[in-house]
């Protein structure tokens, strides 16, 4: 039998992994999610918008955004990115592992990213999709740490700007961990 618990018996916050102190709750994760799907659903009315998740960091940030949108013409689509390096080290160097599954020219098109750091990354994934020819091209990041830049990029839209520390959690891993997490937080060691 499957049991349902209440949200008072299951404390959202409740410490899951306590070598990680929490920076974002998730409430209020939650409540600037909804802030986001609303501000987007605003700005992209009476157009089809195509949102194109960047895998794997973003993929819980965009399934919050994605209910929260109240659009009536919205499509999803992944594209799967890695960098090289170390766990939190970026190399500089991108490797695409995931192409679309299909095309966007001529479509208003909204890349949803976990976080946006040195800005390589984002700034290879731009070169590459302008070049298949969308009608337009925006991005929203949950994260934004501004103070990492080795570009000179920037997101549409921002959830959080957060200082230079490396976060995990709602998605995003340390050594493919972590991802599990409700909140974002910093490892301690
Ligand atoms: P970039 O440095 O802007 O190219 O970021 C590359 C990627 O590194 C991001 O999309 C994330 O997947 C990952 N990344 C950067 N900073 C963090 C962090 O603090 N925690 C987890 N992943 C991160």
């Amino acid at each position: 039998m499957l049991t349902v618990m209440s949200d008072a018996a299951a404390p959202r916050e409740e410490n899951r992994a306590p070598e990680v102190e929490v920076l974002i709750s998730a409430d209020r994760i939650a409540a600037r999610v909804s802030e986001l799907g609303a501000q987007i659903s605003h700005d992209y009315q009476n157009r089809p918008l195509r949102l194109v998740g960047v895998l794997k960091g973003a993929f819980v940030f965009l399934a919050d955004l994605l209910r929260s949108m109240n659009h009536p013409d919205v499509t999803l689509d992944f594209l799967g990115v890695a960098t090289y390096g170390n766990a939190s080290q970026t190399s500089g160097e991108v490797r695409v592992t995931k192409d679309l599954d299909q095309s966007i020219e001529g479509l208003d098109v909204l890349v949803v990213e976990d976080i946006l750091d040195t800005g390589v990354t984002f700034h290879y994934l731009m070169t590459a999709l302008r070049n298949r020819k969308p009608a337009s091209l925006r991005t929203v990041t949950l994260l934004d740490k501004p103070s990492r830049r080795i570009r000179p990029v920037q997101a549409d839209y921002v959830g959080f700007s957060i200082p230079d520390a490396f976060v995990v959690g709602y998605g995003l891993d340390f050594a493919q961990r972590y991802r599990e997490l409700p909140y974002i937080g910093v490892l301690k060691t």
